[in-house]
Formats: structure tokens, C-alpha cells, sequence
């Protein structure tokens, strides 16, 4: 594939075109952003890492039956994926307390949940990314009623493999953020990244984080985080 022009500029992503009208071109950056973006720190290897965290674990999901938009891994910081139109959603899922859910229910942290829950939050830069329920995504016709349902299904399977994976690692998978695309015939595909920077994972050995908390609370150095993360994944897979 050739590299085209500059379509988006993401906080820890750019993407470009290709050659190829159905096939996108994707740069991870090494650069941090919290806050939204309004903090953001150049951090070594941080895009390299996320870039073959991210390439594993949509390999790994593509071989048990989930669908998504990678292709390839083309070098160090480069994705080639399949081109979608961005479903302006992102899906969380949680299987346990933490971050905005421990805030705003005020449950202690890593309080364990008997079902996953399923959140999804509007994404806008200028509104901060708020919470959105199902008839809000109707009302403002973000989705339609098959989209969202689709959406929540794929969600869960991606939840029951991540879950099966992180184990393997010694790895609680606390929650994850995911987004959706829709292809040009219209189908749901599961886009973007997943990697510490979208996943809250703890060690179920010393309970420390290995994920962007790191980074959002410093409590260390991200890039010795996130290479650890990397070869507990790297040796899962490879016994694949
Ligand atoms: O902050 P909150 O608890 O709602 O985040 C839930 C999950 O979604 C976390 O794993 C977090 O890393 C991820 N997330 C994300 N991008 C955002 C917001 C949350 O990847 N903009």
C-alpha cells in the first residue's frame, strides 16, 4: 500500500489514505494525551507498543469469529486497516469498578460486577465525550435501533475473549473502550484501537495498573508498563 494524504489527526493517531479507496493508512503516535487532550506528553515507543498490542489483539479476535477492521501491521508505528465510517460512539464495557463508574456511584474501587455493564458515550471533543443512553443515540440519529443492539453484541463477545486473553496473562480486564464503524454494505465493524491507552487492566499478582492510569495518575513510567503488557501478550499468542 502507499501512503496518501492526511485524513484526521487523532490524539494518539493519524490516519491517511491509501491507494486504495477501501483501505486506510494508520500512524500511532508516541505521544500521551489526558483530559481530553489538553495534556500531552511525546512518550518513547508508546505508538510502536500500542501499534503491535493493538495488531495481536485484532489478530487474535479475527481467528475466534470477531470481525474488524485490521489488516496488517506494515512496519513499527504503521496499521493497515479497512476503511469504515465512524459510528461517533464509543462502547465501554466494565467488569468491575473504576474510573467514571466508581465516581459517579460512589462504589468502592474494583467492586466486582455479576454481568457486564455497557455504557456508551457520545463522541465530541467540545461536549467532553458525555454519557448517551439508547433513546438520546435514537433522538439525535446517531445510530439506529439494529446498529445499537449489533453494537452491544459484539461488545460482549470482544469482552469474552479479552477477558479469556488478559486471564491467560495474569491480567484482571477491569473495563475497555471500543468503537464501531459501518462498512460501505452497511455492516457493523469493530474499528479503531485496543490497547492499554483503551483498557484498564490490573495485575492480578500486585493489583498494580498496567494501562494509560499510569499515566492519567502517574504512577510510573508508561512505556516499562506497557512493554511488560506486550510480552505477557506476545507469549499468549504465540502459544496460540
Ligand atoms: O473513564 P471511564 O471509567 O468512563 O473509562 C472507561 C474505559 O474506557 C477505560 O478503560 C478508559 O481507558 C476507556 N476510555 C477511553 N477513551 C475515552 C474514555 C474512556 O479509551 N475517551
Amino acid at each position: 500500500y502507499e501512503k496518501g494524504n492526511l485524513l484526521y489527526t487523532g490524539k494518539a493517531k493519524e490516519m491517511y489514505t491509501t491507494n486504495d479507496p477501501d483501505v486506510l493508512w494508520v500512524e500511532y503516535l508516541d505521544q500521551a494525551t489526558a483530559l481530553n487532550g489538553k495534556r500531552k506528553v511525546a512518550i518513547d515507543e508508546k505508538g510502536l507498543l500500542n501499534n503491535r498490542i493493538s495488531s495481536l489483539i485484532f489478530k487474535d479476535l479475527a481467528r475466534h469469529g470477531i470481525a474488524n477492521h485490521f489488516i496488517e501491521q506494515l512496519s513499527d508505528h504503521v496499521q493497515i486497516v479497512r476503511r469504515v465510517k465512524m459510528i461517533p460512539l464509543e462502547t465501554v464495557v466494565r467488569n468491575a469498578a473504576s474510573g467514571s463508574f466508581e465516581r459517579k456511584f460512589a462504589v468502592p474501587h474494583l467492586t466486582k460486577f455479576a454481568e457486564p455493564v455497557l455504557e456508551f458515550f457520545y463522541k465530541s471533543d467540545a461536549l467532553d465525550d458525555p454519557f448517551i443512553n439508547d433513546s438520546q443515540v435514537a433522538a439525535l440519529k446517531v445510530a439506529d435501533a439494529a446498529t445499537v443492539a449489533e453494537m452491544k453484541r459484539q461488545a460482549l463477545l470482544v469482552n469474552q475473549r479479552l477477558q479469556a486473553i488478559f486471564a491467560a496473562m495474569n491480567v484482571q480486564l477491569v473495563d475497555f473502550k471500543i468503537e464501531f464503524g459501518l462498512t460501505s454494505d452497511g455492516k457493523v465493524l469493530l474499528a479503531d484501537e485496543i490497547s492499554p491507552d483503551s483498557c484498564r487492566l490490573v495485575d492480578e499478582a500486585t493489583q498494580q495498573s498496567l494501562d494509560k492510569d499510569v499515566f492519567r495518575k502517574n504512577l510510573g513510567d508508561l512505556t516499562t508498563v506497557y512493554q511488560e503488557v506486550l510480552q505477557r501478550l506476545a507469549t499468549v499468542e504465540e502459544g496460540q
